[in-house]
């Protein structure tokens, strides 16, 4: 017993050495406010082609990270996003998805440019149909705007403290959140973008290995959308 573990062991380290590894450590999964887009002075926001957004959380993106805090981009340039691979996930991604960059777009640019920088870095375990059926999964199993409703914190333009809102994530989730704020044009600190960490399958969510760096205030709007 004690022989295969060891050479489990030195077979594992001998493709971490020749890089043979699913080369990244997790995922952060992050969902956007789209009323904190379109509001920023920083974004000017067009609404997709097929309408306004519903008003509630949407994906932003599923991103291989490092556990040091760095993360791998734009892994393999012959491996384009290509739309018929997902044509069967095309309304829910509409749905969940949605692109709010100018000018107004169906969204593929937004998932390309999602599945190119980040879902590549992936593709040794999901390809592009699955790294997609996972973020929608993934969507479908956290329900921010429920959670933070359920604590009393809604999208009304008031102002909430960020303390009570990563717990309201905690409790509907599980897991305690990283919170990203931006700025209204008025410059007040605003929830913007939520961050999840999940395993490297894609498939659990786990407490964060490291969070990102950034700066909200003690207090950060909710504004409407
Ligand atoms: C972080 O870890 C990755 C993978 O081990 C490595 O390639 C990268 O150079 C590291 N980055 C920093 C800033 O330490
Ligand atoms: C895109 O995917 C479809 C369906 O898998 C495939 O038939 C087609 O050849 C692919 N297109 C390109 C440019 O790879
Ligand atoms: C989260 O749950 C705990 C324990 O049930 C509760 O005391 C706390 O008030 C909840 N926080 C929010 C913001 O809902």
């Amino acid at each position: 017993m004690k022989c295969i573990a060891l050479i489990n062991f030195l077979v594992l380290q001998c493709l971490a050495i020749l890089g043979v590894s699913k080369g990244f450590d997790f995922f952060y999964f992050v969902q956007q406010w789209p009323g904190s887009y379109c509001d920023s002075d920083k974004f000017s926001c067009c609404y997709p082609t097929t309408g306004k957004p519903a008003a509630d959380f949407s994906i932003h993106g599923l991103w291989p990270n490092y556990r040091n805090g760095s993360y791998p981009q734009n892994c393999d340039p012959n491996n384009p996003f290509n739309e018929s691979e997902t044509s069967d996930l095309i309304s829910s991604m509409r749905r969940n998805w949605p692109s709010l960059s100018c000018p107004s777009s169906s969204g593929e640019s937004f998932w390309s440019h999602e599945w190119e920088k980040h879902g590549t870095c992936s593709e040794s375990l999901l390809d592009q149909h699955s790294y997609f059926q996972t973020a929608l999964t993934l969507r479908q199993q956290t329900n921010i705007l429920q959670s933070l409703k359920s604590a009393g914190i809604i999208p009304d333009g008031g102002s909430y403290s960020l303390a009570n809102i990563k717990d309201a994530t905690k409790n509907g989730t599980g897991y305690t959140p990283w919170i990203e704020c931006n700025e209204d044009s008025s410059g007040n600190s605003q929830l913007y973008e939520v961050y999840l960490c999940v395993d490297s399958s894609g498939s659990n969510l786990i407490e964060c290995p490291v969070f990102p760096k950034g700066k909200c205030g003690s207090e950060i709007e909710f504004p409407t959308f």
